[in-house]
């Protein structure tokens, strides 16, 4: 006798397009995930999800209204939802005495305010035993100078996340958070660029002695996602930082 094909899990992925989501949706799929990638960034995430081969929507996790439409699409092409993860997110490093207002707004909006949002708007599609994860930082619980709006939207989803896991874990919907420290990706590269950290000087910080690799945190947010080994963790913050968190 045969024995029945498990049923595709179906994960949506926010910030997609690049970075940390666009790796957390290739270690996926290599994990039979079905998987669909979400962007603001409609170009890209569809450059990225013709190259997987998966559905791509474009959504601002800043607008409930285009969430909307966009998990209603997922659903209705690839079926209920069994993961999430918001990795939409991006900073605006500066000194806090003079950090403009628009900034401040700009990274409580996406990096706060949206991870809510996506949550929210996916919350009826979900089915029974799926999980949430979403990215927070070490800057949720390190004092980083010129990162306030980052270490303050981070710090929220650090609350949210313990707040969403209590409310509904009655709906058997698990929702846990990860925070890398310093991770190789196009934002680092970036902020390196501009001058607002020095590569060198962060990995010589880091206890393990290295920077993050995107797959570092991929594996973890894996990890979480899987009902079978995470089933009874929820809430929670797992650091992926190679000890910098405690010890950096
Ligand atoms: N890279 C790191 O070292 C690091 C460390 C700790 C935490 N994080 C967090 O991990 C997440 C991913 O970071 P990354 O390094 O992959 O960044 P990234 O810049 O490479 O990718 C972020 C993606 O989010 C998308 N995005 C930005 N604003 C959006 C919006 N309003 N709506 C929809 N999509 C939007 C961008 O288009 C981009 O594709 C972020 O939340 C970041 O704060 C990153």
């Amino acid at each position: 006798m045969s024995t029945p094909e498990p049923s595709p899990r179906v994960l949506v992925v926010t910030g997609a397009a690049s970075g940390l989501g666009r790796e957390i949706a290739v270690q996926a799929l290599a994990q039979d995930w079905t998987v669909a990638l979400l962007d603001r960034d409609a170009r890209s995430v569809t450059a990225a999800a013709d190259e997987l081969g998966v559905l791509a929507v474009a959504a601002d996790v800043t607008s409930p209204a285009e969430l909307g439409t966009a998990f209603a699409t997922v659903v209705e092409r690839l079926g209920p939802l069994d993961g999430l993860v918001n990795s939409a997110g991006l900073t605006r490093p500066g000194p806090s005495s003079t950090l403009p207002e628009t900034d401040w707004r700009t990274v409580v909006d996406v990096d706060l305010s949206g991870t809510f949002y996506a949550c929210q708007a996916a919350f009826p599609h979900f089915a029974r035993d799926a999980a949430i994860v979403n990215l927070a930082s070490i800057a949720a619980v390190r004092g980083l100078p010129q990162r306030t709006a980052y270490s303050a939207a981070k710090a929220g989803v650090v609350g949210l996340t313990r707040s969403l896991a209590a409310e509904w874990a009655p709906r058997r919907l698990r929702v846990n958070a990860v925070g890398p420290s310093w991770v190789d990706t196009p934002l680092t590269r970036r902020m390196a660029e501009e001058g607002a950290i020095d590569l060198k000087e962060m990995t010589d910080r880091v206890p393990l002695g290295r920077l993050g690799t995107p797959r570092d945190v991929a594996e973890a947010v894996l990890f979480l996602l899987d009902q079978t080994r995470a089933g009874y963790i929820t809430g929670q913050t797992l650091y992926v930082d190679g000890g910098f968190t405690w010890a950096g």
